[in-house]
């Protein structure tokens, strides 16, 4: 077949710059779109092969109807989670490709950096040294080395997240459902359960998807089990947290700090430019007047390492489906049987299964 078109949504000049870089070698047709794909706007997809999406693309059963009627075979996500899809709505349309991992360094990294910023108040330090205000009261912080921080989720970034925090000494314990122990061993990390983590943790870090079961798994609840002053850092998805039970932990002091790169209605501000506009999520607001919280907007991933592995790892994705009738990087355990898989892969999947 010819080379794919490709309707790319979300795009940032950044984006732009490393497909580009990479397309070099494929030479594929990337028709490039600002905005977020909508009901409205999936039309653009007519005479596409493939839609490609970022992680505030919601896509929605509508949106599916429309990508199929235009002749779309293949979704592409330039993200890991796949929350934003509903991915009944596939079913027997399209086929669905992610990349699994752009740089799990990348948001181990930026958890690392909220959490070193949040302790040691460096926000607020470089604020306070640019207007000559060399006082250091209130910018009183913690050793990390002997803390114990409380990993949730040890999949690629919670683990490098895990084997970082060991590196500063400190105690690390972790929660998931399937635990590494081999892992757990070589880098002593103590799984236990979830409240057993809660009690015992001064950090808690979240390193999990965003599930049916796990929605708002940080709420007033939870919250009561942990640490008095417990800090919070959350790099997974927003709706991890319940907000106002976030805020309201705060004010009381129960939640000492929280460092979030996701925040749960983060779709209508995030990744864009709003300073001139009046902000009227009233949550927002609240945890941005915070001194101490720190809001990042969905940053972490955000490495030149990533962006290369995202553009790379999508247009191999691409290819490979193409050409070779195979999927690679799909959504573990689900098959949109559109029947366009090669044979042999779907006996594959099936004895996986
Ligand atoms: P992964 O799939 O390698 O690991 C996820 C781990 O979470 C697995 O070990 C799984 O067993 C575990 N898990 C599943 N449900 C759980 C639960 N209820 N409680 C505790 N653990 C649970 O995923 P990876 O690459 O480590 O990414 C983790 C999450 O980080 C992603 O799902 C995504 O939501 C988020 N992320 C955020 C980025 C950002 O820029 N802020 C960028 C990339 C990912």
């Amino acid at each position: 077949m010819s080379k794919p078109t490709i309707a790319v949504f979300d795009t940032k000049s950044y984006d732009q710059q490393f497909f580009n870089m990479t397309n070099a070698d494929y030479g594929f047709d990337l028709r490039y779109f600002e905005f977020r794909v909508t009901k409205e706007n999936a039309v653009v997809t007519e005479g596409a092969d493939c839609a490609c999406v970022f992680v505030n693309d919601q896509v929605t059963p509508e949106i599916v109807d429309v990508f199929a009627s235009r002749g779309v075979k293949l979704l592409a996500l330039r993200s890991a989670g796949y929350n934003h899809v509903d991915l009944d709505a596939l079913k027997g349309k399209l086929d669905i490709v992610r990349v699994p991992a752009y740089s799990p360094h990348a948001v181990a990294e930026h958890a690392l950096a909220l959490m070193l910023t949040l302790n040691r108040k460096t926000h607020r330090a470089y604020n306070r040294t640019r207007d000559s205000n060399f006082a250091i009261a209130g910018l009183l912080g913690f050793d990390m080395y002997g803390k114990t921080a409380g990993v949730i989720g040890t999949g690629q970034i919670g683990r490098i997240m895990a084997e970082i925090l060991r590196g500063l000494q400190m105690k690390v314990i972790a929660y998931d459902p399937y635990p590494n122990k081999e892992w757990a061993e070589k880098w002593n990390v103590e799984y236990m359960k979830l409240s057993e983590l809660y009690r015992q943790s001064d950090v808690v870090s979240l390193h999990c998807p965003l599930t049916p079961e796990n929605i708002y798994m940080i709420n007033r609840a939870s919250i009561s089990q942990m640490k008095p002053g417990v800090m919070i850092i959350n790099t997974g998805r927003g709706k991890l947290i319940r907000t106002e039970d976030l805020l309201e932990a705060l004010r009381s002091g129960r939640v000492g700090s929280a460092g979030l790169d996701v925040y749960e209605e983060e779709t209508v501000y995030f990744f864009e430019d709003h300073s001139s506009n009046i902000v009227t999520d009233d949550n927002l607001l609240r945890l941005l007047a915070y001194p101490n919280v720190l809001v990042t907007s969905h940053q972490a991933f955000f490495t030149r390492e990533a962006l290369t592995n995202i553009a790379g790892v999508t247009l191999e994705n691409i290819r490979t489906y193409f050409e070779e009738g195979r999927i690679e990087n799909g959504i573990p355990d689900f098959d949109a049987g559109t029947g366009r898989l090669q044979k042999d892969q779907k006996k594959e999947q099936k004895s996986d299964a």
